[in-house]
């Protein structure tokens, strides 16, 4: 085992997700003076960072690759070496996953914290001298009491008995999937959380190799995590807000785009976020909110719980209505009719589907006897099927499809373009903003569809006129039939 070497800093990070993979790459670029160790219990992701075929990394980030190319092996590296790397390091951040828990108290909505537990102990064990433990994932607040206990109690019990000594820090990250990269590197502020000075300092000095000291926020360490929550909520809120109004303008012929940038051109309401469309996805809004509202139960605030349980009430309201609306349209039956989902993923320019509106969207539509083509440019066809995990729905190659033609009800395939999608299909539907969706040859691509045919446009990115005059009945979130 190395020793710390008093002159270089060493950062551990435990957790080569979303966060860890990025969030450690952008530092290590910008910090080359300090060596980066990301490990993770998952041996088949450390293997895939380490691909020489940068195409296969397994986050995508519009970026990332050009980074990881630079700095990997030189001062980034990516191991299953946790036990070493956590005993070389002065600074272990903890990047693990964070998810609602499934089972047991607080099932549901409280956050499962036994990743982070584990971390904390394995730090406690196998740390040296002097660390810094910053939690960087996203922790229901007073987290870091718990870290800090379960630290402090692990003195060691063989000679030469040194004492080892930790500072707890909160510094939450803000990334979004999709700009992370950018998000890193212009970050609209840092906020670091504490009690210890001194671990503050050496935390924010690595910032300051490309942040603005401006921009370095310092709090208490409850400030600080109640802070990441709250910010996921205010931000679902908006989305929520916005897609009350899309349903408004669907009823009374208001246009959502009209009203949301006249909405947004007050300085005081701002045009981000109020961009409406199936409900939020991603791994975090609702896993936020969901222990907000726990936490919330748990002080005894009913109505603030209340509150925000409504944010995502009408945001899984929002994710039902389309499949409803999609019926609807297609003469109140979907059985054995064909439709082509244009995206997966959560949003654009990420490979993540957690939790995005697509998975459920695309099981009410199988349940419904709808024979689904689904494109994506960057999701994988194992990631689908996991996703809709239904072994009642096939899943057929498009070889297989050829040959069998795709005769099941409730099936799907997954459509290598977007060609292959509109096959014979009676609807489009838009689910994800991806840019090549923005680009369609409604035209030429138009006659592949079945007539009467619907296009769904749950994004509001198509181009109306185009795909009106090449035939196409149009159905556009926060606006309704469009003629
Ligand atoms: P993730 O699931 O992509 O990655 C977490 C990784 O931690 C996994 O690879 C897992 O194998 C590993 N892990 C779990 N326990 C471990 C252990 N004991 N030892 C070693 N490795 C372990 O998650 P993510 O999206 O990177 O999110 C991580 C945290 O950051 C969450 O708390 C999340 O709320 C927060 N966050 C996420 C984002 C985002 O955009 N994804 C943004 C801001 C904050
Ligand atoms: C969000 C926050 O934006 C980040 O600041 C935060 O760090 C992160 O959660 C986290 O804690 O994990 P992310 O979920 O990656 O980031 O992506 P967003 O851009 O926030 O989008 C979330 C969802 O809201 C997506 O499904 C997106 O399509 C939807 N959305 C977003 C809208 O429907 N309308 C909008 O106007 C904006």
């Amino acid at each position: 085992m190395k020793k710390k070497d008093s002159q270089k800093t060493n950062i551990c990070c435990i957790g080569a997700g979303y966060v860890g993979g990025p969030t450690m790459s952008v530092i290590a670029e910008k910090c080359p003076y300090i060596t980066i160790n990301v490990v993770d219990l998952n041996q088949e992701r450390i293997a895939a960072w380490n691909k020489k075929d940068l195409s296969k990394l397994p986050v995508f980030e519009p970026g990332l690759s050009k980074i990881i190319e630079k700095v990997r092996g030189k001062n980034l590296f990516f191991s299953t070496d946790i036990d070493n790397s956590i005993a070389i390091a002065d600074i272990v951040f903890i990047c693990v996953n964070t998810p609602t828990k499934v089972k047991g108290l607080g099932a549901g909505r409280a956050s499962d914290l036994k990743w982070v537990e584990s971390c904390a102990r394995r730090v406690a064990s196998k740390s040296t001298g002097h660390t810094i433990v910053v939690e960087k994932s996203t922790m229901p607040v007073r987290t870091a009491e718990t870290i800090k206990i379960i630290l402090q109690s692990s003195q060691p019990m063989n000679p030469p008995y040194k004492e080892k000594t930790f500072s707890v820090l909160s510094n939450p990250e803000f990334l979004a999937e999709g700009t992370a990269i950018k998000d890193l590197e212009k970050p609209d502020r840092v906020l670091i959380g504490g009690d210890d000075e001194k671990a503050i300092e050496k935390l924010a000095e690595i910032y300051r190799n490309w942040v603005d000291n401006k921009k370095i926020l310092k709090t208490n360490l409850w400030s600080s995590e109640l802070t990441k929550l709250s910010a996921n909520a205010f931000l679902a809120q908006r989305i929520s807000s916005i897609n009350s109004i899309s349903a408004f303008c669907e009823v009374t012929g208001g246009n959502i785009i009209e009203v949301s940038k006249a909405i947004g051109t007050d300085k005081r309401i701002g045009k981000q976020f109020l961009r409406a469309g199936p409900g939020f996805g991603g791994s975090c809004f609702k896993k936020d909110i969901l222990n907000l509202v726990y936490l919330s139960e748990y002080y005894g605030l009913n109505e603030v719980a209340n509150y925000w349980q409504s944010v995502i009430n009408l945001n899984n309201w929002q994710n039902q209505r389309i499949s409803r609306i999609v019926i609807d349209k297609l003469f109140g039956t979907i059985s054995g009719k064909s439709l082509a989902i244009l995206g997966f993923s959560f949003k654009a320019n990420t490979n993540d589907t957690r939790e995005s509106p697509s998975i459920n969207i695309a099981k009410d539509l199988l349940e419904e006897g709808a024979k689904l083509r689904i494109h994506d440019p960057k999701v994988s066809i194992d990631q689908i099927e996991k996703d809709l995990n239904l072994i009642e729905f096939n899943k057929l190659t498009d070889k297989e499809q050829s040959k069998q033609e795709f005769s099941n009800q409730g099936s799907w395939i997954f459509a290598e373009t977007i060609e292959k999608a509109f096959m014979d299909v009676d609807a489009v539907l838009v689910l994800t903003e991806w840019e090549e969706y923005t680009n369609i040859q409604w035209k030429k691509l138009s006659k592949l569809l079945r007539t009467p045919a619907w296009v769904f446009d749950v994004r509001s990115i198509v181009e109306p006129n185009t795909v009106i005059q090449s035939g196409l009945q149009l159905w556009r979130i926060g606006e309704g039939s469009v003629s």
